[in-house]
C-alpha cells in the first residue's frame, strides 16, 4: 500500500503546475489512453460538440475541439454516431435548460448501445447549483460535467474521467485566471472569434450572465495582438474580437487601455482586412471609439447596440444605466459620425412591470432608429436575478400580443433599410455555398447582410465585389462584377 502511493507521488511530480504546460501533458495522457481503446477495438474514436448560445460559447467550443482534436478524436457531425458528445450550453432563457434535459434523455438511450460512449456537459447551465444536483440525480450516465471558468482543463478531466471511470465534476465559483496558449480548432479558416475579455459586471437585473460568467477581466493586450498576428499568419482575414461589454475592456488592467485603443493596434495587423465586434453596451460607449471607427478602413461598419427597452422607466429597473434620452443621443451622434452604419440590436417583451405605455416607448425607438434588424426576446424568469422576484410580472397572453407586434415593426423597418442598398456594388467576404442552393454562394458586406450569388467554391475566404441586385427582405441575391 505504501509503496502504491510512493509510486503515485512519483508520478505526480512530473506533473506540471504551470499552464498551459500541465494541460499538454494531459493531452499526451488523454491520446495514449485513446490510442489503446482505438487498439482494442480497432477503429477510430469520434466526437460530436454541439453549442447553445451566445458567440462566447461558439469560441469555448472551438477550444474544445482543439483539444480533442489533439488528442485523436475524430470529429463526427452525427452525435447518435459519436462516441464522445459534449453539450456547451448556454442557460440566458428558462427553455435553453428544458431543451438540453430533453437531449440528453435521448442521449441515455443512445449511450446504452455504446458501452465505450462518453457525454460532457459544460457551459453556462452547469454553473448553476441546482442544474448539477438535478444531473446528478437523475442523468447519472453522464461522465464529465465542468463549468466555463476551467474550460481550459478539458484534457485534464478527460484524463480523470477515463482512469477513474466515474462521473467527474469540476465546477468553479469564479475565477481571475486566463489561461493562454491552448490549442484550438477554428470552424472557418478565414474568420475567428477572438475572447478580449471574459464575464460580466454588470448585473442587468434579468441577467443570469453575470452569475455563470463570472467578473469581468480583460485579457492583456499583448496576447490579444499576439493570436490575431497567428490567426493573419495562418490565413485568418476577419475577426470578431467577443466580451459581453466590449466597450469596458481594459478598465481592470494592470496598464489600463481602452476598447479604441485596442482597436487601433489590431487595425495595425497586416493580413487583418476585418474587425467586428460585440456587444457594446450603450452606457459605456465612448466618443473616443466612434471617433476611431468612423477613421478605420477595417472596422466593420455595423453596431450592435442593444437597448433592451424603450422605456426609461423600465431601464431603470433592468439596471441598464441610460435613458432612452441618452441612447437616442448616442444613436444621433454614431449616425452623424458614421453615416453608411448598420445598427442591431436587442430588445426584451414583457419585463416585469411593463405597461403598454412602456411598450409604446419601446415601438417609439425602434421607428426612430430604424434598425438593420433586431433580436426580440420575450422576458424569461431566471431564479437567482432580482428581476425574477419583480411584482407584476406580465400575463403570457400580454407578452404574445406585444411581441407580435414588434416583430411585425422590426420586420418592416429591416426590410426598408435593407431595399437601400439594393443596386449598389458592395465589397463582400465569400464565406459559404448558399444552404439551398449549391450553385449559389453566400457573401457577407461590411454591414453583416448576407448575399447569395452565382460562384464556386474556389471563392471561399476571398472578397468579391457583388452587385446587390434583388432585396429579399434581410438578405440579397446579387451578381460578381469585375472591377
Ligand atoms: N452582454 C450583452 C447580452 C448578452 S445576452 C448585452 O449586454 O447586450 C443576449 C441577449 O439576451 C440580451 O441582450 C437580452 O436581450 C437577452 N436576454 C438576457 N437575459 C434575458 C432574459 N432573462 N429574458 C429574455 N431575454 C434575455
Ligand atoms: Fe447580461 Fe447585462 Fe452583462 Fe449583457 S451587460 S451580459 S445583458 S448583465
Ligand atoms: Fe448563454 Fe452563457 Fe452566452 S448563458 S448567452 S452562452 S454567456
Amino acid at each position: 500500500m505504501e509503496k502504491k502511493t510512493l509510486i503515485t507521488a512519483e508520478a505526480e511530480m512530473q506533473i506540471p503546475v504551470t499552464e498551459p504546460e500541465r494541460q499538454y501533458y494531459f493531452i499526451e495522457k488523454a491520446k495514449e489512453n485513446l490510442a489503446k481503446l482505438m487498439e482494442q477495438e480497432k477503429r477510430s474514436f469520434t466526437f460530436c460538440v454541439t453549442t447553445f448560445g451566445c458567440q462566447m460559447n461558439a469560441r469555448d467550443s472551438e477550444k474544445l475541439v482543439g483539444i480533442l482534436e489533439q488528442i485523436g478524436y475524430v470529429e463526427e457531425p452525427d452525435e447518435e454516431k459519436a462516441d464522445f458528445v459534449i453539450y456547451n450550453t448556454c442557460t440566458v432563457r428558462e427553455n435553453a435548460n428544458q431543451r438540453v434535459y430533453g437531449r440528453l434523455g435521448q442521449l441515455g438511450r443512445i449511450k446504452k448501445k455504446n458501452p465505450h460512449m462518453m457525454i460532457a456537459l459544460c457551459g453556462c447551465m452547469m454553473q448553476e447549483p441546482e442544474v448539477v444536483e438535478k444531473l446528478k440525480k437523475s442523468y447519472r450516465f453522464v461522465d464529465l460535467i465542468f463549468g466555463t471558468h476551467n474550460i481550459y482543463k478539458f484534457a485534464e478531466l478527460i484524463v480523470s474521467r477515463m482512469n477513474s471511470g466515474k462521473m467527474v465534476i469540476d465546477i468553479w465559483k469564479d475565477t481571475d485566471k486566463i489561461v493562454e496558449d491552448l490549442p484550438s480548432e477554428r470552424k472557418y479558416p478565414f474568420k475567428s472569434g477572438v475572447n478580449i475579455m471574459f464575464g460580466c459586471n454588470n448585473f442587468c437585473s434579468y441577467c443570469i450572465v453575470p452569475y455563470v460568467r463570472g467578473r469581468e477581466r480583460s485579457r492583456d493586450p499583448k496576447a490579444i495582438i499576439r493570436e490575431i498576428e497567428r490567426l493573419a499568419e495562418d490565413g485568418v482575414v476577419e475577426v470578431m474580437l467577443l466580451g459581453q461589454n466590449v466597450n469596458s475592456y481594459g478598465k481592470t488592467l494592470e496598464h489600463p487601455m481602452s476598447f479604441a485603443q485596442l482597436l487601433q493596434e489590431i487595425e495595425k495587423i497586416d493580413k487583418i482586412e476585418r474587425i467586428r465586434f460585440m456587444t457594446s453596451h450603450p452606457k459605456d460607449l465612448s466618443d473616443e471609439l466612434i471617433e476611431v471607427m468612423a477613421q478605420s478602413k477595417k472596422i466593420c461598419r455595423h453596431l450592435h447596440l442593444p437597448v433592451q427597452s424603450g422605456s426609461t422607466r423600465i431601464l431603470e429597473k433592468m439596471n441598464r444605466r441610460y435613458t432612452k434620452e441618452h441612447y437616442l443621443g448616442l444613436v444621433e451622434k454614431i449616425r452623424t459620425a458614421i453615416p453608411d452604419i448598420s445598427l442591431t440590436t436587442d430588445i426584451i417583451v414583457g419585463f416585469p412591470g411593463e405597461t403598454e405605455e412602456d411598450f409604446q416607448e419601446t415601438l417609439d425607438v425602434v421607428r426612430k432608429v430604424e434598425y438593420d434588424s433586431a433580436f426580440t426576446f420575450i422576458y424569461s424568469k431566471r431564479t437567482g436575478t432580482p428581476a425574477a422576484v419583480m411584482e407584476g410580472q406580465i400575463p403570457d397572453e400580454v407578452v404574445k400580443d406585444r411581441f407580435g407586434r414588434l416583430l411585425e415593426e422590426v420586420q418592416t423597418i429591416s426590410a426598408r433599410m435593407c431595399a437601400k442598398h439594393e443596386g449598389t456594388v458592395q465589397r463582400v467576404l465569400v464565406e459559404s455555398h448558399n444552404e439551398h442552393d449549391e450553385r449559389l454562394m453566400t457573401g457577407r458586406l461590411s454591414n453583416n447582410l448576407l448575399v447569395h450569388f452565382p460562384g464556386d467554391e474556389s471563392m471561399i475566404g476571398k472578397f468579391a465585389d457583388v452587385r446587390l441586385d434583388e432585396c429579399k427582405g434581410f438578405y440579397y441575391i446579387g451578381k460578381i462584377v469585375e472591377k
